[in-house]
């Protein structure tokens, strides 16, 4: 049966060292069709190729490889996936079997073990940015978003993990967690006291403005779930959503600034669109913004060329699956390479150039059926904060144009700005932002 399946070696194998059966499985495992891959080294694997910005460089191995492509980091095998088809197998075709979030070291750290659900929308309440713990907290938030992105080698390979005790990392990230524990925990005392004085003088008048801490407790209380949030749980959750949420509208009115600085038509035009709705007025009105479909265009374009996330989450196979003709075994890690997507020449045209008006005459759009510009993700895992961050985008950059006229700072040349990006798992500039920015209204 063996030398059927045309692999004598294996026939080898089960007449001298196997029973049958152990040689089969072998056999089956041989015959499998593994997605190409590049050569590695021993122990690191690919490790070494991923590169200061892994998402560029996994786009250049993707142009030799292919779509699907495996790689081993260390002891990690990691499908990374680069064309909308590709995307569109794992994210919808096979979607509940890459729904699973791998474990990893320091996520679990910062997020309390991983130990959240997500599904409601953010919202601490107030502004916390204003008063000293605030304005630490939130530099406490910086530091964390690049902790998530930062390459852990303990990971990929377990017998290095003693690594971060020596280089600083362990003890940044147990600074980190205290902290952002400690402004969490303010946040929840302060709204425990809020409903506990609200319910001693019963008031009802604030009732219709919960926010997202309050609903929280509210439902942990209640014990409308059924079972109560364990405090570390509760945490975890607005820490989910808080930081999935800032960063990233953050990045892209970052990006979208810098390329309205860069190509100044673009910016008129913008304006012109937006001071045509408003006419004079400082306040922008949700029907205001249905009629600035450049506007939306402007904001397609900003999360196309600077996807904010641009290796999406990460996922992992929980069974075996085949995917394009490839054998993608379980436990095999993926990534899905949105900003290769995003910049595919096969999609796009002049993939490289800012050019928003490619959308105004294209259906294409980012809530995850379009595989062409998923920045969002699709299917199982898709971002559930879309119509909030495309809201608050809109109006923050709408309100920007509408007040303001802005020009890059004396003698830099808009061609010339410095688009470098940092490093992190979400992309932000490298260098801040400088702009002139004068009153138009
Ligand atoms: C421009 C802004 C945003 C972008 C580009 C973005 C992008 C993403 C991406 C790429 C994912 C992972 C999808 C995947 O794994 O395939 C994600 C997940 C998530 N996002 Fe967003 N997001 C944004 C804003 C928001 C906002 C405003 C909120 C909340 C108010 C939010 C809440 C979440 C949560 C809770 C998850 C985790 C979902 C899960 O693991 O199942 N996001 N987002």
């Amino acid at each position: 049966m063996l030398a059927n399946a045309g692999n004598s070696r294996h026939a080898a194998i089960s007449s001298v060292n196997c029973p049958p059966i152990v040689a089969l499985e072998l056999c089956q495992e041989h015959m499998k069709k593994l997605p190409p891959s590049p050569p590695k080294l021993p122990i690191i694997g690919n490790l070494h190729q991923l590169g200061q910005f892994p998402h560029r460089s996994l786009q250049s191995l993707s142009r030799k490889y292919g779509p699907l492509m495996l790689l081993e980091l260390g002891s990690k095998p990691m499908l990374v996936v680069s064309s909308s088809n590709a995307a569109c197998q794992i994210l919808k075709t096979h979607d509940l079997s890459f729904a699973s979030r791998p474990k990893s070291g320091i996520p679990d750290k910062l997020f309390y073990g991983s130990n959240s659900f997500c599904t409601i929308w953010v919202a601490l309440g107030r502004k916390y940015s204003e008063e000293e713990n605030g304005r630490k907290s939130i530099e406490n938030l910086k530091v964390f978003g690049e902790l998530l992105g930062i390459f852990d080698v303990g990971n990929y390979i377990p017998s290095l993990a003693w690594v971060n005790r020596f280089n600083g990392l362990d003890s940044k990230v147990k600074k980190t967690v205290k902290q952002i524990d400690g402004f969490l925990e303010g946040v929840i005392e302060e709204h425990m006291n809020k409903r506990k004085g609200k319910a001693e003088s019963h008031s009802t008048s604030e009732a219709r403005c919960q926010d997202f801490v309050d609903i929280l407790i509210e439902i942990n209380e209640e014990k409308t779930m059924g079972f109560a949030l364990e405090r570390d749980a509760m945490k975890a959750i607005i820490l989910d959503v808080f930081s999935a949420g800032s960063d990233t509208t953050h990045s892209v009115m970052d990006w979208g600034m810098s390329e309205l600085l860069k190509n100044p038509k673009v910016l008129h035009k913008l304006q012109a669109e937006v001071r045509d709705v408003t006419q004079g007025k400082p306040e922008i009105t949700r029907a205001d913004m249905e009629k600035m479909q450049y506007l939306k265009a402007v904001i397609k374009e900003t999360m196309r060329l600077h996807t904010p996330v641009p290796l999406l989450g990460p996922k992992e196979s929980n069974q075996d699956v085949k995917v394009m003709g490839y054998d993608v075994p379980k436990n095999t890690q993926v990534l899905v390479n949105a900003w290769a997507i995003a910049r595919d020449p096969l999609l796009w045209e002049n993939p490289e150039e800012f050019r928003p008006e490619r959308f105004l005459s294209s259906g294409v759009d980012f809530h995850g059926l379009n595989f062409e510009l998923i920045p969002f993700g699709a299917g199982r895992r898709v971002c559930p904060g879309i119509n909030f961050a495309m809201s608050v985008t809109e109006l923050a950059l709408a309100k920007l144009v509408n007040t303001f006229n802005f020009t890059s700072p004396d003698g830099i040349n808009p061609n010339e700005l410095d688009m470098t990006e940092s490093f992190g798992i979400t992309v932000h500039r490298k260098f801040p932002l400088h702009a002139i920015a004068t009153p138009y209204l």
